[in-house]
């Protein structure tokens, strides 16, 4: 979908910015651009949109040369997130998320209709939102507002420079998740510059280590990990592989362990005998749907009435999905000795401290074995 073909990049002053980029990115892909400040990140993606022109080398988008391309038509495919977010100050949230459209021409109301729908996807709600103005968000809603923004024409082509970068990392890593869950949505062809190696592990399908103008290693987050292609790029991935493997390394359904269950309105009695039959000391309480309702414990039921009534909120979890180290987190966070995982409200099971072990032992052995962790049955290392 985007291919360069031996680009370099001199500006007038001398500064060769990146030379002979030769890479790849497939239609839906995720491909982040990961590396030290003046590296030749942003320019590579300028030269995309052809807001910076390379000074030889071919880029090709959906098969077509673009200098080619008229730029405006070119830019028209091409939502770009740019690196300090730069919404509109004196325009409304939703005017700013329909900036795009109303541009190419669309009627108002479809413009603002449309915008309305991102706004919505991003998580913010429109009525709320849609007419404040940027300065009366917080940072992570301003960012969340840059990302609907490049999205509203419906662009192929989706170019992100650190577009969460101006954030704490607790905003951080939500928005990343709703980026990742819309990504799986809309499926969009994505180049995503950051300086943040986890950032790049946690988005990226593959990931193009940058030097200085050169990629040094372009290749999957498991590989770019497990085995750096040359010292810089091993430095620059770092010591603690163990703990960035944790990002990487995402909970599946395999790793679970189940305890009991309950309904909401089962009488507290029964569930008592249940709980003592099955020597367990709690049970979760999810509804006819396999809908999680929260947690009981055996103490609580000696309550009487109904499992409904005893249940506590459950607030540590997780969805399905998310890398070992957001459970880890949780667990610590609510200082809990397991977690649920969760399908939107479908209870799963819980991931446990073993658990939690197993599953990084599988994906480093499937690192070692040179095979992508897609293709290793649960079973086959479960007792490594
Ligand atoms: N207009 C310009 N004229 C001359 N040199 C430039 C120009 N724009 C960028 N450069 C240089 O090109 C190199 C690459 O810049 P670029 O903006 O692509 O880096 P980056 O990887 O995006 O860095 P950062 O992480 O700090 O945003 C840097 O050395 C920069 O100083
Ligand atoms: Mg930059």
């Amino acid at each position: 979908m985007i291919r360069f073909e031996d680009v370099t990049k001199r500006y007038p002053d001398g500064t060769t910015a990146v030379g002979g980029l030769s890479f790849e990115v497939s239609e839906g892909e995720l491909v982040t651009l990961v590396g030290p400040s003046g590296c030749g990140k942003t320019t590579t993606m300028m030269m995309v949109n052809r807001l910076i022109e390379p000074t030889s080398g071919r880029i090709l988008v959906g098969g077509e040369d673009i200098a080619a391309v008229d730029p405006v038509r070119l830019r028209r495919r091409i939502g770009y997130v740019i690196q300090q977010v730069g919404l509109f100050p004196h325009r409304t949230v939703l005017d700013n998320t329909a900036t795009v459209p109303a541009l190419v021409g669309w009627k108002k109301a479809k413009a603002r209709a449309r915008a309305a729908e991102l706004l919505e996807l991003v998580g913010l709600d429109p009525a709320t939102y849609g007419p404040r103005y940027p300065d009366q968000l917080s940072g992570g809603q301003r960012q969340r507002v840059g990302v609907a923004r490049a999205l509203a024409a419906d662009p192929p082509v989706l170019l992100m420079d650190e577009p969460f970068g101006a954030v704490d990392p607790v905003v951080r890593a939500q928005l990343q998740d709703e980026f990742l869950r819309m990504q799986a949505a809309v499926r969009k062809t994505v180049l995503l510059v950051t300086h943040d190696i986890e950032e790049a592990v946690r988005l990226g399908d593959r990931i193009a280590v940058y030097g200085q103008g050169r990629i040094e290693q372009f290749d999957t987050p498991g590989a770019v990990l497990g085995s750096p292609a040359t010292p810089r790029v091993a430095s620059f991935v770092g010591a603690d592989r163990g703990l960035k493997r944790l990002s990487v390394t995402e909970i599946e359904p395999g790793d679970l362990e189940q305890p009991p269950v309950v309904r909401p309105d089962d009488p507290a009695g029964r569930a008592a005998a249940e709980l003592r039959a099955r020597g367990a000391r709690w049970a979760v309480v999810l509804d006819d749907r396999g809908e999680l309702h929260g947690w009981v414990g055996a103490e609580d039921l000696q309550g009487g009435g109904s499992v409904g009534d005893q249940a506590h909120r459950m607030s540590a979890w997780v969805p399905v999905g998310a890398p070992l180290k957001q459970a880890f987190g949780v667990m610590l966070q609510h200082d809990a000795g397991w977690v649920a995982v969760l399908d939107g409200a479908r209870f799963l099971g819980v991931l446990t401290p073993a658990k939690l072990h197993e599953a990084l032992r599988r994906s480093v052995d499937a690192e070692a074995r040179g095979v992508a962790r897609a293709e290793v049955p649960f079973d086959s290392v479960a007792d490594a």
